[in-house]
């Protein structure tokens, strides 16, 4: 939260599962596309929040499966766990308030004696969230005698039901929505209330979402009957949440056109050659540059020297480039070694994304761009730490050029994916 000045333009707080990331979609492709709009246009001055069902144990392996970019803030655990930056900082605060009328002990006891809740991994058994599986036909009767039960022994408590199959017991303040009451409180208490907040879900748990005040929302096309029903039973006559026609991240992106809430163009949807824009922007230089080398190599792109030409204009002819390996080579020579990849990609279902990127103005026209470069070949994939310098040059594509580009992998090695990193 604290990389912002000011208030966010948009804060999108958006469940994983079946939202942002789409399991029937093997190339990971909508996820991707989210992934380079969001870093092209609204990372500088946007917050991202991921709220997820998942335990922190889930969550990180989620992360390793999927192309997902570093969130601001993570609320994990059906909104009991709340941390913060890439170092995932816990709230104290929140889990302390949690506490109250909350005795994970008796919960325990209580629902020993129901045979239709089968337990869920231990991973997903947390301080403030009890879980279990249990089958549709089963969950309205089970809930109701639970309260009941649960109510008596002094406890108050939250029970959700989510994807026809899980059921949480949470204590009653907690839940997505309360989370994202805490957060949105807490940065209007620093002065930085959001401009705009988008929230994202698809099934039970992410219902308390949509019924905060004031909050643009989207379920996702691929939406579970329960967020469906809840919808129209309390929410439909409110016109700030839409059923997307998209699944997943697709949907996400559409909806931010449909409340207008900022550009939803995607840079792996800008088709190659580029028109130049009439404004300067240097984190979508890069994102599209990277999006065109991942092109490139899965032969996505026409074999044209034209490519290799865009890569040549953006980039200074005295150059240099650092390869993580530790090689230095011109960067222009770098480039030509890239020209002869052409297609040494295809089919292998390899990808590549920017994350964390960052960037700093070092001069009146000169900036320092920091990213995480992650390249994916099937299951195995690798990172390079890079910063990348860029100057002002108005005649070209982009109107800058890249003078220097410096790697390093990621914990200081690489295993997996071969010819990685060519620029
Ligand atoms: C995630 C969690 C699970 C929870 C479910 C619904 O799948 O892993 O524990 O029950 O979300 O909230
Ligand atoms: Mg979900």
């Amino acid at each position: 939260m604290d990389k912002l000045n000011g208030s966010a333009r948009l804060m999108i707080v958006s469940d994983l599962d079946h939202t942002m990331v789409d399991h029937h979609d093997e190339e990971n492709l909508s996820l991707l596309r989210f992934g380079a709009l969001w870093e092209s246009i609204y990372c500088q001055d946007s917050l991202l929040v991921f709220s997820t069902g998942r335990s922190p144990t889930l969550y990180k392996e989620l992360r390793k499966e999927k192309p997902m970019l570093t969130p601001d803030i993570t609320i994990m655990s059906v909104g009991t766990e709340i941390t913060y930056g890439e170092a995932m900082v816990p709230d104290d605060g929140w889990e302390e308030y949690l506490n109250n009328k909350w005795d994970r002990n008796i919960v325990v006891q209580e629902t020993a004696s129901f045979s239709e809740l089968k337990l869920q991994p231990e991973t997903e058994q947390r301080p403030h969230k009890v879980s279990f599986f249990v089958d549709k036909k089963s969950a309205q009767e089970v809930i109701k005698s639970l309260a009941e039960k649960l109510e008596k022994r002094g406890l108050d408590v939250k029970i959700i039901y989510s994807g026809g199959q899980d059921l949480d017991i949470l204590p009653q303040g907690a839940g997505k929505g309360q989370a994202l009451a805490y957060l949105l409180k807490k940065l209007s208490s620093c002065g930085k209330p959001p401009n705009n907040t988008l929230v994202c879900g698809d099934s039970g748990n992410d219902a308390e979402l949509f019924s905060i005040p004031d909050v643009h929302g989207v379920m996702v096309n691929n939406a579970q009957e329960e967020l469906l029903q809840w919808y129209t039973e309390n929410a439909k006559d409110n016109p700030k949440i839409i059923h997307a026609s998209e699944r997943c991240a697709a949907g996400i992106i559409q909806a931010i056109g449909h409340f207008k809430l900022g550009p939803n163009v995607s840079p792996r949807d800008v088709d190659f050659p580029y028109v130049k824009e009439a404004s300067f922007k240097p984190t979508d230089a890069v994102v599209k540059f990277y999006v065109l080398y991942e092109k490139w190599r899965r032969a996505e792109v026409p074999k044209s020297d034209s490519v290799i030409q865009y890569f040549k204009n953006i980039t200074h002819a005295n150059g240099v480039i650092i390869h993580p390996a530790g090689l230095e080579c011109s960067l222009h020579a770098s480039i030509d070694a890239f020209g002869s990849c052409y297609g040494d990609k295809q089919g292998k279902k390899y990808r590549a994304w920017v994350d964390r990127l960052f960037i700093t103005q070092t001069g009146s026209d000169s900036w320092m761009v920091r990213f995480d470069l992650w390249e994916s070949e099937g299951d195995v994939r690798v990172c390079s730490l890079s910063s990348l310098a860029l100057s002002l040059k108005t005649e070209s594509p982009e109107g800058l050029v890249v003078t220097h580009i410096h790697k390093t992998w990621l914990n200081g090695y690489s295993t997996g994916v071969e010819q990685a990193s060519k620029l």
